[in-house]
């Protein structure tokens, strides 16, 4: 198992950076997302993005609890609704905030054997999925939190 280092939002500006697209999912692609995947969950988060691990490739995985889903190039191509409730991030230790994000999402991506693949979510995983893809585009959830919300856990 390999773990890779989180990056930290005040120290690594690789995490305010655009993520490229893969163009092919090769054995570097592939050890890439194994190591995301036992890096989430030695960290205990329900999601994690390439540049999180200070890579700009629009890779992320998710696990809300349901098991592991790992999305290439993905895109959202419907939200509906909103929801609001505290989020947290792995690169943001000891914050959180309420954030207002869509009720439902459908996404589309390529899986990690580079089928096409569309997620349908609502709740908690449709939460994940905007924050994972707001990593891609630089954009952390403090970003876009409710401001009188923000808690700091004191160190
Ligand atoms: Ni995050």
């Amino acid at each position: 198992m390999a773990l890779r280092q989180i990056k930290h939002y005040q120290r690594d500006e690789v995490l305010r950076k655009k993520s490229k697209p893969v163009d092919k999912i090769d054995e570097r692609v592939q050890i890439l997302i194994t190591d995301m995947i036992d890096t989430m969950y030695q960290a205990e988060g329900v999601g994690l993005a390439a540049p999180q691990v200070g890579i700009l490739k629009r890779i992320v995985v998710i696990d809300i609890g349901e098991g592991v889903h790992v999305l290439i190039n993905p895109e959202i191509v419907k939200e509906s609704g909103e929801q609001i409730d505290y989020e947290g991030c792995l690169s943001l230790p000891g914050i959180r905030a309420q954030v207002k994000r869509p009720a439902e999402v459908i996404v589309k991506a390529l899986d990690r054997n580079g089928k096409e693949i569309e997620i349908e979510a609502n709740g908690l995983f449709a939460r994940a999925l905007c924050h994972e893809l707001d990593h891609l585009n630089g954009i952390l959830f403090i970003d876009k939190a409710i401001p009188e919300t923000l808690e700091r856990e004191q160190p």
